[in-house]
């Protein structure tokens, strides 16, 4: 898929003629996505909008409607109508087959429905968070969960997933770090793309596949404070540099959709924002598909200060390029009236329409409305086993004293309150794995008669148990593997923390063991990077598991067991304290950077060094770098390297190349990622590994907002991560600029 495939001529004829046709409100209803519930958005549980009657937030009529099936048979006459176009929240071959028949065999023109759904990482087989997953630094792994996610999607009735989440986080606090590929635009963008090609394969008609979402346009991750919804304010030059580029690689592997973020860009609302949506969307990342709206934001740009009310609302974010209003009404109540005082025009409104018709064209829809995906057992059975191994292809060694792996037959004392607690694993933005149907991590090891003792103790939930921390303490039992973290809802949407310590009373408990000389393995189950020094110090082996889905718990057991070899890398740096949040390693300089000296940029109550650094993470082998040949080529700057396994059990290496342009007329990071190459090795068995730097991305947006290739040294570092590599220089002359040109 390219971004070029969704026009073809066919589908424009189509489309002429559908809008001769179209009444103004059925040009309208193409714009109008609905939830399940109008009155209660997403819900359609009879106890959810028994608690917002009681909240408040729903009438009583409004309830008694949806008791009675009266909002319901409201919206089917609205499809009949041709007053709604999209449908957000419905699940079910039957539910969306039945609203769906309405539309192509009751509504005037038949034009069929495009049902949405938030599939991030899974839909009943659960993956780990895309976090999680981004820490595989593998294509084929990100291009496979999201297929699998697809397959399992499309045979619920649904179309479209609103995913890729492509927002780059560099502040912990935010909640939706889960949900991304962590901090470096590079990596982002290569996962981005992975990502859409996996849910949309090469032809999204496909009935496995679903049409993508590439989220949230723009720069989300940047809320100030970490705050979710919080105001950005940044340069341009930032923002084309460090948010933008895995929107375009998105959209460069095709991506169908692409939603706006709630927040303000530097005082304007993404969803009004025409610099944004029409500027670099359209005109600069030749965007062709539509956008749909976050959930009510249009309607939130009254709260924003950004318009006077809902129909300025809708008048500015149609104006600006917003195709599809997500459930907040501004535009089915304000199109028709806006276009009567000429306050929008009939091309913006056949603009929007016809971007919108053309991706159900795409999907195929009017050939083939209706739910034609299954899913075998055998199918599911291979899914499971997919996610098995992205999850230990996710998890991260951070510690390792040699404890690890353990021997086949090593029984351990199991501590830790999320050691049972299956459902926790699922992580953020999971709506259809069920917590019976997940492995925990108590029950992989009670499966090969690994415990020798169960003991929760206490969790993030959990106050410390002090009986059981003594039985564990005055037990002979040697080894003690604790399973700490956080709670599924402490990350993702609205879940931001300004203490990113370990909750509860699990440094505690950890260093209680370790003080008693227990031998203590700690399992770390989260959804953000963590400040967990403690839990490092008294561990004699960390591994960060994460929220790691449906088959954490196997995952577990086959990385502290050695079936596999821990094999992910970092890609979000991990702060000592929640206090140095944003902390990210592709920062300037300074005039005075990072040093023991007192008049230097850092903090007097915290170590100088992050606790684990950007594209970190241990094996159970050791490798080692050498041969370091850099040369300026036609192609750009390549670098070639031997990478060896020292060790003596195969694993994986991920070779990370970065660059750092030592002098320019706007000072550069001290690091950028450029390139990686994950490596099987052997025992012994040495590679060669050429990575090169395309001449693009030596280039940076001056400070006249010129994008430039400036000539100058050029510091190349390959090796094991942002902190530990071979290095060299190189110069760029003006004559090879001249020759890439
Ligand atoms: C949420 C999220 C967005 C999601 C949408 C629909 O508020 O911001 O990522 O796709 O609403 O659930």
């Amino acid at each position: 898929m390219k971004k070029t495939d969704w026009i073809r001529p066919e589908w424009e004829k189509r489309i002429d003629e559908l809008l001769s046709q179209m009444t103004v409100d059925e040009k309208i209803g193409q714009l109008n996505q609905v939830g399940p519930s109008p009155v209660g958005g997403f819900s359609v549980s009879l106890e959810e909008h028994r608690q917002m009657l009681a909240d408040g937030r729903i009438t009583q009529k409004e309830f008694d409607d949806f008791c009675s099936g009266a909002v319901r048979d409201t919206q089917e006459q609205d499809v009949r109508k041709g007053r709604i176009g999209s449908f957000l929240g419905v699940v079910g071959a039957d539910a969306c087959d039945h609203l769906q028949r309405i539309a192509v065999e009751e509504s005037r023109l038949g034009i069929p429905l495009l049902f949405g759904l938030d599939v991030i990482h899974g839909q009943h087989t659960i993956f780990p968070i895309p976090l999680a997953g981004s820490c595989a630094w593998d294509e084929a792994l990100w291009e496979e969960s999201a297929s699998i996610a697809a397959a399992e999607a499309a045979a619920d009735g649904i179309h479209w997933t609103f995913a890729p989440m492509v927002d780059i986080a560099r502040d912990a606090r935010w909640g939706r770090i889960a949900e991304g590929a962590g901090e470096d635009a590079y990596l982002g963008a290569r996962c981005a793309a992975a990502r859409v090609r996996g849910f949309q394969g090469s032809d999204p008609a496909a009935p496995e596949r679903l049409l993508s979402c590439a989220k949230h346009f723009i720069a989300y991750g940047a809320a100030c404070g970490g705050r979710d919804y919080n105001t950005v304010d940044l340069s341009e030059q930032t923002l084309r540099e460090v948010y933008l580029p895995p929107f375009e690689a998105a959209i460069d592997a095709g991506a169908a959709t692409v939603m706006p973020s709630f927040n303000d860009v530097n005082g304007v609302p993404s969803s009004v924002n025409a610099f944004l949506l029409r500027r670099l969307l359209r005109e600069e990342l030749g965007f062709t598909g539509f956008t749909v709206s976050d959930a009510n934001a249009i309607a939130e740009c009254v709260i924003h200060g950004a318009a006077a009310d809902r129909k300025d609302a809708a008048q500015q974010a149609l104006a600006a390029g917003m195709d599809m209003d997500m459930c907040s009404r501004c535009y089915p109540e304000n199109l028709r009236a806006l276009l009567d005082e000429g306050q929008i025009t009939g091309q913006q409104l056949d603009e929007a329409v016809r971007r919108v018709l053309r991706i159900k064209l795409a999907k195929g829809l009017f050939e083939h409305p209706y739910t034609r995906q299954t899913v075998s057992p055998a199918a599911h059975a291979a899914h499971r086993a997919a996610a098995r191994r992205a999850a230990a292809d996710s998890a991260v060694l951070l510690k390792n004293d040699g404890v690890l792996p353990l021997t086949a037959q090593t029984r351990v004392l199991l501590v830790g309150q999320l050691a049972d607690c299956a459902g926790e694993m699922l992580g953020t933005w999971n709506l259809f794995g069920r917590a019976e149907e997940t492995v925990s991590i108590k029950a992989a090891l009670e499966e090969e008669n690994l415990v020798t003792a169960y003991l929760p103790c206490c969790g993030p939930s959990m106050p410390l148990d002090c009986t059981q921390l003594q039985q564990v303490i005055d037990s002979e039992e040697p080894i003690v593997l604790a399973v700490v973290g956080e709670l599924a809802d402490s990350s993702g949407e609205a879940s931001s923390l300004c203490n990113i310590d370990l909750p509860g009373e699990q440094n505690e408990m950890l260093t209680a063991l370790r003080q008693a000389g227990k031998t203590v393995i700690t399992v770390l189950c989260n959804g953000r990077p963590m400040a967990i020094p403690t839990a490092v110090e008294q561990s004699n082996a960390l591994l960060e598991l994460w929220h790691a889905g449906s088959e954490a718990g196997h995952a577990a057991v086959d990385l502290l067991y050695g079936c596999t070899s821990p094999s992910g890398r970092l890609t979000v740096t991990f702060p000592q304290h929640s206090g140095e949040c944003p902390l990210y390693y592709s920062h300037p300089n300074t005039g005075r950077p990072l040093s023991p000296g007192r008049f230097s940029s850092k903090y007097l109550d915290a170590p100088l060094q992050p606790l684990f650094p950007f594209g970190f993470g241990l094996s159970y082998t050791t490798f080692s770098y050498s041969n370091l040949r850099c040369a300026v080529t036609e192609h750009g700057i390549e670098a070639t390297v031997t990478v060896t396994n020292t060790g003596n059990r195969a694993a994986r290496e991920t070779v990370q190349l970065y660059v750092r342009d030592l002098v320019a007329s706007r000072v550069r990071p001290v690091w950028e990622l450029k390139g990686f190459r994950k490596c099987a090795l052997a025992p012994g068995q040495q590679e060669m590994v050429t990575l090169t730097v395309s001449p693009i991305q030596l280039t940076f947006y001056d400070p006249a907002m010129r994008r430039v290739m400036e000539p100058g040294d050029f510091l190349l570092q390959v090796g094991h991560d942002v902190t530990d590599g071979l290095q060299a220089t190189v110069t760029v002359t003006p004559t090879h600029i001249a020759a890439w040109s």
